[in-house]
């Protein structure tokens, strides 16, 4: 009269199964990193995701996004809206002051995931000699009707400015652009900030704006829905960067994770495990019936 424990071993394996074959498809290209989905086309483990993205993203104790000016933490992803908020733990924002520092990214990382259209760079106490505030002042625009008075009167960290030198010292509201073809040091501001979802901040005060930098990527098509609807994780050759087909730990195919293209161990490995299931389960209700 031993026998009550069995089916709940039965039960153990049963349960291991089902969980087994996902794992060996995540333990070749991690899905998550601190909460935050890794998808197509991007990868933290080399050879997933998207060759275009290779080497942007670190995933130690928090996903970073890598540049040549830094590692910036990522905040989110946005996989419908195909964007992503980074954080530049160096710059000034409505509540701390620190001094300015370039953002530059590779040449690459411009073309294929460069700042969003709606977000700012906002460059503070830039001298009179900034060529922002000389020939090249055309680069500054007003944005939503803020001024640069309202940052300096209603920040914490800029209200410092406005007490050392008495007036307001020039700023200026900018895109991308001017960042990306004059240095930090060129510029002449001594501090800068960006700010993301420009077009909904009218009206809104600088306490309430989003501090940070929203990247809007493009993604190549290189038919890995196939890949997916089958099953599998896109990624590539780590030597000809060529697309490959992730179907399990064991074995990749060429397109797609199904019967008679490619290599598709990763499919009767699933069907395999299939049958252990429907096995289990029979042992299980026979167990359960011998009770
Ligand atoms: C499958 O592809 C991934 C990504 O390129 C690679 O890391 C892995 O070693 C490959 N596995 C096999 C069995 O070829
Ligand atoms: C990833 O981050 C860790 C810790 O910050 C660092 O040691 C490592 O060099 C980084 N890797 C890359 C490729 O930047
Ligand atoms: C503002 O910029 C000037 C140089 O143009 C610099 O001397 C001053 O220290 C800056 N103010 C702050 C608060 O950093
Ligand atoms: C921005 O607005 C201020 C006043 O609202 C105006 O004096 C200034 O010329 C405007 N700047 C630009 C670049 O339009
Ligand atoms: C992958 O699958 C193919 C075809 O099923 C087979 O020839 C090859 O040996 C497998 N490779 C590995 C590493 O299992």
């Amino acid at each position: 009269m031993a026998t009550p424990k069995q089916p709940f071993f039965n039960f153990n394996i049963l349960i291991l199964f089902l969980f087994l074959e996902p794992l060996q498809v995540h333990s070749v290209c991690r899905n998550f990193c601190n909460n935050i989905p890794i998808k197509y086309p991007f990868g933290v483990d080399d050879g997933c995701g998207a060759p275009q993205f290779r080497h942007m993203l670190n995933c130690t104790t928090d996903l970073f996004f890598i540049t040549p000016s830094g590692n910036y933490k990522v905040q989110s992803i946005d996989y419908n809206k195909k964007s992503m908020v980074i954080f530049d733990p160096a710059m000034s924002t409505c509540s701390i002051l620190q001094p300015h520092h370039d953002f530059v990214m590779t040449d690459i990382q411009s073309v294929t995931i460069p700042p969003s259209p709606d977000t700012i760079f906002v460059l503070l106490n830039c001298s009179i000699d900034s060529p922002v505030l000389n020939h090249y002042k055309s680069l500054c625009f007003n944005f939503s009707g803020h001024s640069c008075d309202e940052l300096y009167g209603s920040c914490t960290a800029f209200k410092l400015f406005h007490l050392l030198s008495n007036s307001t010292p020039p700023c200026c509201f900018t895109s991308y652009n001017t960042v990306k073809f004059m240095s930090m040091n060129i510029l002449d501001c001594s501090h800068y900030t960006s700010v993301y979802n420009v077009d909904s901040l009218k009206g809104v005060g600088p306490l309430d704006w989003l501090y940070g930098i929203k990247l809007s990527y493009s993604v190549p098509d290189t038919g890995c829905d196939r890949c997916v609807k089958t099953g599998g994780m896109c990624g590539f050759d780590v030597e000809t960067e060529g697309m490959v087909c992730i179907c399990s730990a064991s074995n990749n195919s060429t397109i797609q994770c199904g019967a008679g293209i490619g290599m598709n161990t990763g499919t009767s490995l699933r069907q395999s495990s299939l049958l252990l299931e429907s096995f289990m389960v029979i042992v299980l209700i026979f167990h359960l019936t011998l009770l």
